[in-house]
């Protein structure tokens, strides 16, 4: 039997993706690429814009016709809110929270043979993943989050933060690297508070930046990339940590939000535009050729057309190498989800358009500059005729060549610019 995976949202889901694939493949299924010739589809729901919501249920529909013409299990996973999961339950044949893979065996007993019944251990993290890449490893250092932004709904699908032990993500990624793997990426909800449970704290304050040097260490030629950081807890000590090490990637993301203090406050993220700007300067008079990167909302409730100008500014000021933009959605159960959704979609629309278009402008800049130099690619694959890599600032580049490089390093002369992509040759 074959299964398919319909990953929506984060980074995140992709690994906990491979994590449920380990499961699956032990119980001897065959993981395929399309939906069609699935016998079970899995979808990792995010639950962070309405939007993606509504795939889940665009894609229930479809696959709930489908099911009077063949068999197909449909199992809901990721992160769904409390209020989705409600109106979705009697749909999918079944849906499993990620914190309990390791009972996903029996669970699946009523719709197949399971042969083997393999003990997984209880904490799902603990689990050896199967990755879909013979390159890049996905390792989830925690998982869930304790900050409660008032528009998220991560602490609610995710729960309160957790943090895995040094000791066993220095194991995962020694054996990634013994396989060749070449790109290691940290990842959680809030990187920088990674080991801050209290009886951690009392003995070391700083975890998350021991983790990133034991990572360093370990021998071998690959890259380390973290994702996400919270401008709160984002100390000067971890930026010059960044810079110091050879093996971590000069590249930050630096969630912005809002550039508009009052904002930030109702948003209830803890700093302020005038030390967010201080650090993103910090941040790049330390790392040289770093490549900062944000996620900006649009239309936060009762969101003014000076407040939104202060995004703009900020952004301009900030000179942004990439930037994920949203419009302002309700998530049931939030704080936000309290207040009025008051700016007109038009107008978010309108906002999106005009933020995109500054950002636009300062990526084009940046990546105008790397014309003439020669840069380190991991390639990740070909695209027609066509092979695609990233840099260690994790911009695209895009080249031709005859042989195929996929999943190595090479080195790319960048000849020309584009806003969203480098073109360049072999050097
Ligand atoms: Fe959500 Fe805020 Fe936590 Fe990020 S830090 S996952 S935005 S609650
Ligand atoms: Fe979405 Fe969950 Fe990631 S809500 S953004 S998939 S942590």
């Amino acid at each position: 039997m074959k299964y398919f995976f319909l990953i929506l949202g984060c980074q995140m889901n992709t690994a906990d993706a491979e994590r449920i694939s380990s499961v699956l493949d032990s119980l001897g299924l065959t993981r395929c690429n399309s939906e069609k010739e699935a016998d079970i589809i899995i979808i990792l729901a995010c639950s962070v814009r309405q939007k993606a919501v509504d795939r889940i249920f665009g894609k229930i529909n479809k696959w709930q016709k489908e099911k009077k013409k063949r068999n197909l299990i449909t199992i809901l996973t990721g992160c769904v809110l409390e209020h989705d999961k409600n109106k979705l339950k009697d749909r999918f044949d079944l849906i499993f929270h990620i914190e309990e893979l390791n009972k996903l065996p029996a669970l699946l007993k009523p719709y197949l043979p399971v042969k083997r019944s393999d003990k997984f251990p209880s904490d799902y993290l603990c689990l050896p993943p199967s990755p879909f890449s013979s390159f890049v490893a996905n390792i989830p250092i925690m998982t869930g989050c304790d900050n409660y932004c008032t528009y998220c709904a991560v602490p609610y699908t995710r729960g309160r933060e957790r943090s895995r032990l040094q000791k066993e993500i220095i194991n995962e990624i020694k054996t990634y690297i013994k396989k060749g793997f070449k790109e290691i990426v940290l990842l959680g909800q809030n990187v920088n508070s990674y080991g801050h449970t209290k009886s951690q704290l009392d003995k070391d304050n700083k975890p998350f930046i021991n983790l990133l040097k034991a990572v360093d260490n370990i021998p071998g030629k690959f890259w380390v990339h973290f994702i996400s950081n919270h401008p709160k807890d984002m100390t000067y000590d971890l930026v010059k940590t960044v810079s110091n090490l050879k093996k971590v990637c000069p590249y930050i993301h630096l969630p912005l939000q809002s550039g508009d203090n009052q904002i930030i406050k109702k948003m209830n993220r803890h700093y302020t535009i005038e030390n967010y700007i201080k650090l993103v300067k910090f941040i790049k008079k330390e790392i040289p050729g770093v490549a900062i990167t944000t996620d900006i909302i649009v239309g936060f409730p009762e969101e003014t057309k000076k407040q939104f100008n202060n995004s703009l500014a900020v952004a301009k000021t900030c000179q942004y190498d990439m930037a994920y933009l949203a419009q302002y959605s309700q998530r049931p159960g939030t704080v936000a989800s309290k207040l009025e959704d008051n700016v007109p979609k038009k107008e978010k629309v309108r906002r999106e358009e005009e933020l995109t278009e500054i950002i636009r402008e300062s990526v084009y800049k940046n990546n105008q500059k790397l014309i003439g130099t020669v840069q380190e690619v991991l390639v990740d694959g070909k695209k027609g005729q066509y092979f695609y890599g990233r840099t260690k600032t994790r911009k695209v580049v895009k080249f031709e060549d005859n042989q195929d490089h996929t999943g190595q390093f090479i080195k790319i002369k960048i000849k020309q610019a584009e806003p969203w992509k480098l073109l360049g040759e072999i050097k």
